[in-house]
């Protein structure tokens, strides 16, 4: 990215994690032992594109990103509660995430599994003790709740297709549509709402969104065969391990890179619903190049 927004996602990083910490110093956390296990994956790190997405469709669409400071907090609680199942020896099985031992390895699987819940719990608590007004919470509720419930059910697709001989392109992207694609769609369509979008920039964001999230995943699984394990903080090899199909194991790494960059143009196509854009397009096009 060029170093305007470069500059700008690091503000939204920031402000994400300054938030994430008041979170735990408020009284809506949890006083278990569990918070270490929560806030150990919360602040491993992590690319915090969900968040800067909440932040930035908010600016895009108002002006002030600010306004928007819960609802990036709520997904990338939700995002983090995913990665932390998904690592699980039930589920992929990686003892690595966000260059640190995974929250399983580092506490217990228990303790993994609790720290998940509670961070999904906390997510949807963050957004009821926000200021925005009732009108504006309970659209984010109810977005953040059906996406999770989407981004759930594409991890019960994707353990599914384990017992299955093969899986067609059509089924992966529809799977991708779920696991991925719910999370990041959110994000866009909760910054528009809490920046007081209407539902045409809301639809424009979601079809964004819905795109860059395909390209975003076959990414991924390119990754987890071209990748560097200590550039990307999570281990390499997972899927094959694990006897995954993939979009990248079933096309080749060659036609599912032009996969991706068709899906992430088409995300581009959809910007231009949007002024202000530029941020965006950058953020696109550095995420379909990403090594990380
Ligand atoms: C990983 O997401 C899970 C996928 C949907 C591919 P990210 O690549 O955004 O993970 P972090 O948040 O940067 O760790
Ligand atoms: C993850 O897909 C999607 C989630 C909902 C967590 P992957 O299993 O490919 O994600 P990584 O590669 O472990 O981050
Ligand atoms: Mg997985
Ligand atoms: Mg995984
Ligand atoms: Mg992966």
């Amino acid at each position: 990215m060029n170093p305007k927004n470069n500059d700008i996602l690091k503000t939204y990083v920031i402000t994400t994690e300054n938030a994430i910490d008041a979170v735990f110093s408020s009284d809506i956390a949890p006083e278990t032992s569990v918070s270490e296990a929560m806030r150990y994956s919360l602040e491993a790190g992590g690319k915090r594109i969900r968040p800067s997405l909440v932040m930035e469709f908010c600016r895009v669409v108002s002006g002030d990103y600010k306004k928007s400071t819960d609802a990036a907090v709520a997904i990338e609680m939700i995002h983090t509660f995913s990665l932390i199942h998904d690592d699980l020896p039930c589920m992929d099985n990686d003892d690595f995430r966000r260059g640190k031992p995974s929250c399983h390895k580092q506490f217990s699987e228990s303790t993994a599994l609790l720290a998940g819940d509670a961070l999904e719990n906390l997510a949807f608590k963050v957004i009821l003790a926000s200021g925005y007004d009732d009108g504006i919470k309970s659209r984010l509720l109810s977005e953040l709740s059906d996406a999770t419930a989407r981004m759930i059910d594409g991890q019960v697709k994707d353990l599914s297709f384990l017992e299955r001989e093969s899986v067609s392109e059509r089924e992966l992207l529809e799977m991708y549509s779920l696991k991925t694609c719910a999370l990041i769609e959110c994000s866009t369509v909760m910054g528009c709402i809490c920046g007081g979008a209407d539902e045409t920039k809301i639809a424009s964001a979601r079809e964004y969104a819905h795109n860059l999230g395909l390209a975003f995943q076959i990414r991924d699984d390119i990754l987890d065969i071209i990748g560097d394990e200590k550039e990307l903080g999570k281990p390499i090899g997972s899927d094959a391990d694990n006897q995954k199909i993939t979009i990248a194991s079933v096309m080749g790494i060659e036609k599912a890179s032009e996969l991706a960059e068709k899906y992430s143009n088409d995300a581009l196509d959809k910007l231009e619903s949007f002024e202000n854009n530029d941020f965006l397009k950058d953020l696109t096009k550095s995420l379909l190049e990403r090594y990380k």
